[in-house]
């Protein structure tokens, strides 16, 4: 498939239980990379408060920096389903805001769709509002770093009988608000399983098992770019950190040593034009 793929597309993988490919991305080159490589949906995540701008959670993330992110990020994907994170206060404070926040990553950025964090009445409320607005959603529930620092901390959620009934209720709701998707972040893989197994939608699982439509990482993650911490549904593929940090040494070195810039690296004027100097 080369072409752009659709929630139709998506759906279809679903239906022939074709696992997703799912990553997040917050610029142009690791988006062209994660196209290329052919990952089929891309989150523009308010990950990127702590991955690239440096915060200690999501919260500072405003909508500037989202729609800044998902711009670079679209200019470079020619293929995969692109998502759009709603960061903190761009939806919780009205549905009109929510409307108006959600539209701009589709008109301004080319997202497909927009992903938003809770359940309850009052998120499946404003999925309905965006749904009948022409806004394609994804819910988002478990572990939702939004409400974490807050609410329950960074920690699996629905380990008991009554949170684990809660979360399959809440994704019921979401569904039949409209949401085209949902992702389950850090739940317990059986728990995942009910819900995938009640839900005509796509379900998108982070640290929460192999019983969803597919599976989404944290790409500093994935690569070992981000230090802080490591959770344990983590897979590293490759740990780049020291591979930048010995070539950013051995380029402090060279410097410091004369040895760059070397003949090849700077431009040269002919000696007729130089004695004319
Ligand atoms: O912002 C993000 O990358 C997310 C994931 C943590 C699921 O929402």
């Amino acid at each position: 498939m080369t072409e752009k793929i659709t929630i139709t597309d998506l759906q279809t993988m679903k239906e022939r239980k074709e696992k997703i490919s799912f990553l997040t991305a917050y610029d142009y080159p690791f988006a062209l990379l994660e196209d290329r490589s052919g990952i089929e949906m891309i989150l523009v995540g308010d990950s990127l408060g702590m991955t690239v701008l440096g915060y200690k959670t999501t919260l500072p993330v405003t909508m500037q920096d989202m729609l800044r992110h998902a711009k670079a990020v679209s200019r470079a994907v020619k293929r995969a389903f692109l998502i759009g994170d709603m960061p903190y206060m761009s939806y919780q404070p009205s549905i009109d805001i929510a409307i108006k926040n959600a539209g701009k990553f589709l008109s301004e950025c080319q997202m497909d769709a927009v992903k938003l964090e809770g359940g309850g009445s009052s998120t499946a409320k404003t999925i309905e509002a965006l749904t009948k607005a022409g806004i394609p959603v994804m819910g988002h529930i478990g572990m939702t770093p939004q409400y974490s620092d807050c609410f329950w901390g960074y920690k699996v959620q629905g380990k008991d009988a009554k949170m684990a009934k809660k979360l399959i209720q809440d994704a019921q709701d979401l569904e039949n608000a409209g949401a085209f998707s949902i992702l389950l972040e850090c739940i317990p893989a059986k728990v995942a399983q009910l819900i995938y197994e009640k839900l005509n939608i796509l379900t998108l699982g982070i640290g929460s098992g192999p019983h969803c439509d597919g599976q989404l990482l944290i790409m500093h993650d994935l690569i070992g770019l981000f230090e802080a911490f490591k959770p344990k549904f983590v897979k590293q593929y490759i740990n780049i950190s020291p591979l930048i940090e010995e070539a950013f040494k051995k380029y402090h070195q060279d410097i410091k040593e004369s040895k760059f810039p070397e003949k090849q690296h700077f431009y040269h004027i002919s000696e007729e034009e130089l004695v004319k100097i």
